[in-house]
């Protein structure tokens, strides 16, 4: 019998953005089975792309309560393992804390809900639960994210004293001038996105993998919004001044409207020793920077690199890895966890770090909306 994963996804239909990386992803390590789902609210489009993508109608249910009701139903050993939530903000905490409650395993979307009080919630069910639940930082999954992460801890920077972190989009541009089309975006409807546009969608990558790669904590911002028209509320540009501690300071940088900018997520490093720059729509050259050599640029699948990095790709260097790839990576981290197999302590994001998100959302909107004053995390 195989011992593949059985995985069910919520969302993620043929319309969507993410649900193909996730499908990928999910396969890339042969460790999954897609299993069944709900993946549209529609009927209609929820069969017709489950009979395109070959999942059989069984297990194709037509709301996230029939599927939980439907999948209690059957023995534990046929039961979806774990369930991803795919669809947008404002159902991931509905939706995940059911699916605790019942005993599944999730793999969560981010920002992980729509405010800091749901997000301890679900913390709190999953500690009773003692399940296995990871939020898709996606970018944490790059094997030079993960070199960045290794060399930080061992030491190689030094004393960490300055950071930077710029993740600029410009999609939003075309829509914003427009109310007519602004309305027709559920990232910038609050009842569907939650508090926050730009930093809960992006600003909430580059917190995230600041504290990933430094194995730090954000200690105090300061945070100026930018919503760009009065009858806009959620912010669709800020910029965050941040202290790790007294004497490492830096920036979050986020923009939806920096105009024709892609996905342009930049991480700069600066320790005492020697610092790492690696960019996003560049996923493969991590940039180590000392004061006594040339510029050195890292790239995967060496033996150079460490054992965390290396683990995270699977063909021979010069073979581009990108965003599926990164998300293959997460997905992998879970299933060893999910099958009690030794993995590094950043082989997925975890729950915490989706809380930690929610935190960083939330104070960021207090400080701008105090005043741009600094407020403690
Ligand atoms: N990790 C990343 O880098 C990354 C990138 C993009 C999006 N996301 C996150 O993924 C989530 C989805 O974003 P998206 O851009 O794919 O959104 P989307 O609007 O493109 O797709 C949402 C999907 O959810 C489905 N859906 C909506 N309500 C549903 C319901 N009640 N039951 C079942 N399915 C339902 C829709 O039909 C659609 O298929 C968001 O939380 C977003 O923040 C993360």
């Amino acid at each position: 019998m195989s011992n593949k994963i059985r995985l069910g996804i919520l969302g993620g239909g043929g319309d969507s953005l993410i649900g193909v990386v996730h499908r990928i992803a999910s396969n890339m390590f042969d460790r999954y089975q897609l299993v069944g789902g709900c993946f549209n609210p529609n009927i209609e489009d929820n069969n017709s792309f489950a009979e395109r993508i070959g999942i059989p109608l069984n297990r194709v249910y037509a709301s996230f309560d029939i599927l939980i009701e439907e999948e209690l139903k059957l023995p534990v050993e046929e039961r979806m393992e774990v369930i991803s939530v795919l669809t947008p903000n404002f159902l991931h905490f509905p939706m995940a804390k059911k699916l605790l409650e019942n005993g599944f395993n999730v793999i969560c979307e981010k920002p992980l809900t729509t405010s800091y009080a749901e997000a301890l919630e679900l913390e709190a069910i999953q500690e009773e639960k003692q399940a296995v639940f990871a939020v898709t930082y996606t970018y944490t999954g790059y094997p030079m994210v993960r070199q960045m992460k290794d060399m930080i801890r061992r030491g190689v920077l030094g004393t960490i004293q300055k950071v930077d972190l710029q993740y600029y989009q410009g999609w939003i541009n075309p829509v914003i001038h427009h109310p007519e089309e602004r309305a027709k975006v559920w990232r910038l409807d609050p009842e569907k996105g939650g508090l926050s546009c730009c930093i809960g969608d992006i600003g909430t990558h580059a917190f995230d993998m600041l504290e990933y790669v430094t194995g730090m904590e954000v200690k105090q911002l300061l945070a100026d919004l930018n919503t760009l028209y009065a009858d806009n509320s959620l912010d669709v540009d800020g910029t965050v001044l941040i202290r790790m501690s007294e004497y490492c300071k830096g920036v979050i940088r986020a923009s939806q409207i920096a105009t024709a900018e892609e996905n342009n997520f930049t991480v700069q490093i600066y320790g005492s020793k020697g610092s790492l720059k690696w960019q996003q729509e560049n996923p493969n050259a991590l940039i180590h920077l000392t004061e006594d050599l040339p510029m050195q640029v890292l790239k995967p699948g060496h033996d150079y690199l460490s054992e965390f990095s290396l683990d995270g790709s699977k063909i021979p260097p010069g073979h581009p890895e990108g965003i599926f790839d990164s998300m293959g990576n997460i997905y992998n981290g879970v299933a060893k966890a999910l099958r009690n197999e030794r993995h590094d302590e950043g082989a997925f994001p975890t729950l915490h770090d989706g809380v930690r998100g929610m935190l960083f959302i939330e104070k960021v909107l207090d400080s701008n909306a105090n005043g741009n004053t600094w407020v403690t995390l």
